[in-house]
């Protein structure tokens, strides 16, 4: 047998051997959840659980990834416009749900940005879940904070989703923030602030200093019966 046809005879049985084992999981998930801890040095202990067939990325006290969160972000872009958007800034990665939703909900084909600073969660997004860089996908491993103050491109729409565990850095709540932050997004551009309900977050300046500065800013509270979304549209 020629050296190149057993290399791929291998090929085939492994990949095959690894499909009907994940095969088997998704159907044993539908009685028996899977969960797989993941320690990392920024988010603590993490775990992915395979249940009824589909897997959720959740920290110790909240869902990340792929469960309520993916509901409660489809519902704020459902609120918004996004036939004219081209170019949508993504602060806060996580498993990149949000990314399978504007790509296979809502068909965007434009480009994304998303800014995401632990290293393990990157590499879990790509692969638990197939997010991975393209052509019109960029993937930076950064600071959000830091970001937004050093990088000069703009968006048509900014989605605010940072969390360590069930809280939001309280660096991203600063007026310094939202200054910058409003001067990355185009004329007729939106934003997503996506909090939770329990613990609260105080949105009211930012409600203010966004009226002040020429955008609309409509709260939704209790989205899927937990989180409390800010969502901006300047006109
Ligand atoms: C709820 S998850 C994001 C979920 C994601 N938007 C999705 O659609 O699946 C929150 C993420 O914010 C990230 N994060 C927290 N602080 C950050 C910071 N200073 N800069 C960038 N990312 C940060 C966390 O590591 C975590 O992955």
């Amino acid at each position: 047998m020629p050296f190149n046809f057993l290399i791929f005879f291998i090929t085939l049985l492994k990949t095959h051997f690894i499909e009907t084992n994940n095969m088997i999981k998704r159907i044993v998930s539908y009685i028996f959840p899977i969960t797989r801890k993941v320690n990392s040095k920024f988010n603590g202990y993490l775990e992915l659980t395979l249940s009824n067939g589909k897997t959720v990325l959740n920290s110790s006290k909240t869902n990340y990834s792929y469960g309520s969160l993916q509901r409660v972000l489809k519902f704020s872009i459902e609120q918004i416009d996004l036939s004219d958007k081209e170019n949508i800034l993504i602060l806060g990665l996580g498993g990149g749900s949000v990314i399978q939703t504007l790509r296979k909900e809502f068909a965007y084909k434009g480009k994304i940005t998303a800014i995401e600073i632990d290293p393990v969660i990157i590499d879990l997004a790509e692969n638990e879940f197939g997010i991975v860089p393209d052509d019109n996908t960029l993937i930076l491993c950064a600071d959000a904070f830091d970001f937004v103050r050093n990088d000069d491109h703009k968006f048509d729409l900014v989605i605010i989703d940072l969390f360590i565990d069930d809280r939001i850095p309280e660096k991203f709540l600063l007026q310094e923030f939202w200054r910058e932050l409003l001067a990355k997004v185009e004329n007729n551009g939106n934003i997503i602030f996506n909090t939770l309900c329990n613990p609260t977050t105080n949105t009211q300046p930012i409600e203010a200093k966004l009226k002040k500065r020429g955008f609309d800013a409509f709260v939704y509270r209790y989205v899927e019966g937990t989180n409390k979304v800010l969502i901006a549209n300047y006109h």
